[in-house]
């Protein structure tokens, strides 16, 4: 009897190993469907969960029963955001911490850099990309087709017409100004789809990998949604819900989150539709602060798009699907767009064995089960190149004395605290240099107290935020903690010292795709 008790403990016990390893093995093949959405230039204040006056309900109702990420940070513009959302790597480490790629600049992603949807194939996901890509296009090796996507349906460079999808570019060695068709299906010319609203055609086409999709593969899907980008651009019907707001740019642009929020609902109907939802991990995330000249806004941060202030660098992002462990829950854990790469590769059972050192940090047990964040600090950049792109409300005069005062300053703390770069470290932020425009923009609609130009003094060379109890970094506190001032002005000089020499190439006139061409590939 003692045996045979002890025989069938042995063989439950056998069977239950045999089991866990059998779902063990089952879920190691089945990794779970990712879904990567991208918006362009949408604020802080431009979802209807953060009180805004613009309505979401599809944003909001997907991240109310996924998880929010509050304590999230991007870059403050486009390619940058991209680059790192790609390669898991600062913009330092790939010589891309100058702006953007311009339609004629003869550079990309530098072709070593392994990119996240590379290492997806690798681990055996059908890997699709819809929308904007602005990660480089002059030859045809930078191309999405070329750096891991199966498939790719969308516009290659950094903004364009939503009907027309043209761009106009000035080609300044020609001294021209070129508009051209910038749309491609896979490598080739689209040309057939002048007249469809881009946030639909886009959403479309998501929509319709998603349909085609054999689901007994793990689907990569990355939608860089055009919206909510400039110029303002909307039909008509998207309008109705707003005649409300009395700014008409502001109403356009309430429009446009309204049609981006209905094809982020589209595409996870679509998935539910489809079988797939149940194992799906859904990331949402903007790729950097609203830009508040056209109708953007980030209040109640400072700053906005291109700038390092919070308005710049905080984002809208939440994570959503039935893999999550804590649905429901809003994550103050401080999470950067870098942190995607090895977290989804490390859903998907890949390896980041063939990148180069990631930057980024696996945050998926901080998403998913509430764990802190394995990120301690984070870069936000290191640009000695800096300078803001669109007119701020007063003043540059700010700039040219922040740079004056720097100067004696710099031999003392080892960095050159006229360059624009920024910190953080967990509660405290550190800025050098001219961040970007300072100003706290007004809530939309209204105009009181909160508005316009700063009432305090010149902006300083070196600047220090506890972000945690001042996020709208009003209370400037360098004087009262000059020793985590130096701790990171070291880290500065540190992460300066691995920086590569900046790449940002002229523009080349051989870009020209003539009267009748399409943005693309020449050299
Ligand atoms: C550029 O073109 C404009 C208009 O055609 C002309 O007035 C100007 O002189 C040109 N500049 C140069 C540098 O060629
Ligand atoms: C979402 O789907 C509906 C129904 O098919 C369609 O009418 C609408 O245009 C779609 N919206 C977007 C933004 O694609
Ligand atoms: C999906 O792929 C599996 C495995 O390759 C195959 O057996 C199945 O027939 C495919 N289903 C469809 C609908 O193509
Ligand atoms: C310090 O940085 C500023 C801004 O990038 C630059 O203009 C200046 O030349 C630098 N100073 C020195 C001594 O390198
Ligand atoms: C910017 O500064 C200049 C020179 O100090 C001044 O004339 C101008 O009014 C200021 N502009 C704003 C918007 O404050
Ligand atoms: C803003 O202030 C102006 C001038 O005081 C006033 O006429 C206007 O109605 C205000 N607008 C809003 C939205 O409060």
């Amino acid at each position: 009897m003692t045996r045979d008790g002890k025989s069938q403990a042995a063989f439950w016990f056998l069977a239950a190993g045999l089991l866990s390893v059998f779902t063990g093995l089952v879920s190691a093949v089945r990794p779970p469907h990712i879904v990567f959405i991208l918006a362009d230039d949408l604020g802080w204040y431009d979802v209807g969960y953060h009180s805004s006056e613009i309505r979401t309900p599809n944003l909001d109702k997907l991240s109310a029963q996924g998880v929010r990420l509050e304590n999230y940070y991007v870059q403050p513009v486009c390619t940058p955001s991209r680059n790192q959302l790609m390669t898991g790597r600062y913009q330092i480490h790939t010589g891309m911490q100058h702006q953007i790629i311009w339609p004629c600049q003869p550079y990309c992603v530098p072709l070593d850099e392994k990119l996240l949807p590379q290492l997806l194939k690798e681990a055996g996901y059908g890997t699709h990309m819809v929308g904007k890509w602005h990660l480089g296009m002059y030859k045809k090796d930078c191309l999405p087709t070329r750096r891991g996507f199966d498939t790719y349906f969308g516009y290659l460079t950094g903004s364009e017409d939503y009907f027309t999808h043209e761009r106009c570019y000035d080609i300044a060695p020609l001294n021209l100004t070129r508009c051209a068709l910038d749309l491609r299906d896979g490598e080739e010319v689209a040309a057939a789809y002048k007249g469809d609203y881009s946030t639909e055609l886009f959403s479309q086409r998501a929509v319709s990998v998603i349909k085609k999709h054999n689901s007994s593969k793990p689907l990569f899907l990355y939608v860089a949604l055009q919206a909510v980008h400039s110029p303002l651009q909307v039909p008509e019907r998207y309008l109705a819900p707003y005649s409300f707001i009395e700014d008409r740019h502001r109403r356009l642009y309430a429009g446009m989150v309204s049609a981006m929020d209905e094809a982020v609902g589209n595409i996870s109907l679509a998935l539910q539709q489809e079988g797939l939802w149940d194992n799906t991990i859904l990331v949402f995330s903007t790729d950097n602060g609203g830009q508040t000249v056209y109708a953007g806004s980030n209040w109640p941060l400072r700053g906005r798009k291109l700038s390092l202030w919070e308005g710049g660098v905080r984002a809208v992002g939440f994570v959503a699907g039935p893999l999550l462990e804590k649905p429901g829950t809003v994550s103050r854990e401080l999470i950067h767009i870098s942190d995607w790469l090895p977290t989804l590769v490390g859903l998907a059972g890949g390896s980041t064995g063939g990148t180069k050192p990631l930057d980024g940090f696996n945050v998926w047990k901080t998403i998913s089960k509430g764990f802190a964040s394995p990120r301690q600090e984070l870069l936000h950049n290191i640009d000695p190149l800096y300078s803001d792109l669109a007119p701020c409300p007063g003043n540059q005069s700010r700039l040219t004395l922040a740079r004056g005062v720097a100067e004696d300053r710099w031999a003392k703390f080892g960095f050159n605290v006229s360059i624009h770069a920024a910190i953080r470290s967990s509660n405290w932020k550190l800025l050098t240099g001219y961040p970007g425009c300072e100003v706290w923009f007004p809530r939309p609609g209204y105009n009181g107290s909160d508005s316009g130009v700063p009432k305090l003094g010149p902006l300083k060379p070196i600047m220090l935020f506890d972000v945690e109890k001042d996020p709208e970094e009003r209370n400037e506190v360098s004087a009262q903690f000059p020793d985590v001032v130096d701790y990171l002005l070291t880290r500065l000089q540190e992460h300066q010292k691995t920086a590569l020499p900046i790449n940002y190439p002229d523009d080349d006139p051989q870009c020209d795709p003539g009267p009748t061409g399409a943005w693309g590939p020449w050299a």
